[in-house]
């Protein structure tokens, strides 16, 4: 199935769908510097926790690919790190930014201790952002073919915000099972939230659903507990931009009032991330750092005025689901379940 490309390497640049001009012009973006890059991840041209990975490692690239290849190796090193801070500063909650940026940093310095040259060193960090978008691709597989399993039986799933093919390389990671599905010659009836204030969820899940030809349905944010209570969902599945030790997970603003409403009615509640979105290093969801954005997206969103002139606002781009709201972790190593602390580092022990 072919998708749309959320963001590719192309002839010197890291092209980008701009996200925020969905859903009615798919437009192609050039992306040829650093600064370029950090802009459109601050502004959502490109957005969702594993893209915006993906966008980071190239625009760490861009900022050093014209660093003078005679000056010391020291240096590089220096002045890759400042660009890497400088693009770690660009959004605060989903932890694949900072994961990629820091994986960026051990290859270089890998690559340096072998004593490559800063010519070289360069190329190989080129090669390494095309494999965070190549495993990102394989992973979004891996999360589809596994949720699946874990779907079976079902037909109607829920989804908020847009963790589809255009928040990844390719597959998505709460899509990736529909995808997966659609594949095999199944599908799904998705329902999308519409996602205030930025609506990613009727700009962007269905777009990308009804442009792949899978049903789909908008309703507006404070339309999911009638549609629960209706009966009409069998299970809810959304991403997440960063999962921590004991399980809670932040995503996007409304996840966790969607967590109730499915334990009130019965409705699993799944999460589907790869394990780039695991930070490890925090032991709950308190810990998180919760980006705030501007009083406009929701005062004057669109261009349009739908609030007083100077009201107080208060506008935080995710919230945290406690762990025991999930009924289960999808993810690129399979389905991990309850309890989550032990569960997790079973799984990350296997792989060692
Ligand atoms: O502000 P956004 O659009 O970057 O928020 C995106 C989300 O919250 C997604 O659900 C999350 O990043 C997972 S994407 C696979």
């Amino acid at each position: 199935m072919s998708r749309i490309k959320t963001i590719e390497w192309k002839e010197n640049a890291a092209v980008i769908v701009d996200q925020t001009l969905l859903p009615l012009e798919l437009h192609y973006e050039r992306i040829e510097n650093v600064e370029s890059m950090y802009d459109a991840i601050k502004i959502l041209k490109v957005r969702g926790a594993p893209a915006i990975g993906i966008a980071a490692a190239y625009g760490l690239y861009l900022a050093i690919r014209n660093f003078p290849d005679d000056r010391s190796v020291d240096r590089f090193l220096e002045f890759l790190n400042e660009k890497a801070a400088y693009l770690a500063s660009s959004r605060p909650t989903a932890v694949n930014l900072f994961w990629a940026l820091e994986r960026m940093k051990r290859r270089a310095n890998q690559i340096i201790a072998n004593g490559i040259s800063v010519r070289e060193a360069k190329a190989l960090l080129l090669d390494e952002a095309n494999e965070i978008l190549e495993e990102d691709r394989r992973t979004g597989k891996a999360i589809g073919e596994a949720g699946l399993k874990l779907l079976k039986g079902k037909k109607t799933i829920l989804t908020h915000c847009n963790a589809g093919g255009l928040a990844t390389a390719e597959y998505g990671t709460a899509l990736a099972p529909v995808y997966v599905a659609a594949e095999q010659g199944t599908l799904f009836h998705v329902y999308a939230d519409e996602t205030r204030p930025l609506l990613q969820g009727a700009r962007i899940t269905a777009f990308e659903l009804s442009k792949a030809g899978i049903p789909v349905t908008l309703i507006c944010d404070n339309m999911s507990a009638a549609v629960m209570a209706s009966g009409k969902i069998d299970a809810v599945i959304v991403g997440a931009d960063r999962i921590t030790r004991n399980g809670d997970t932040a995503n996007k603003i409304g996840t966790y009032g969607l967590s109730l409403i499915a334990k009130a009615h019965g409705v699993p509640f799944f999460v589907a991330a790869p394990f780039s979105t695991f930070d490890l290093s925090l032991s709950s969801g308190k810990e998180i750092p919760i980006e705030e954005r501007d009083p406009s997206e929701i005062t004057c969103g669109f261009g349009k005025q739908t609030a007083p002139s100077g009201i107080d606002v208060f506008n935080p781009a995710f919230d945290v689901t406690p762990s025991h709201l999930i009924s289960a972790f999808i993810t690129d190593k399979g389905v991990i379940l309850p309890p989550y602390e032990k569960n997790l580092s079973d799984v990350l022990r296997k792989q060692e």
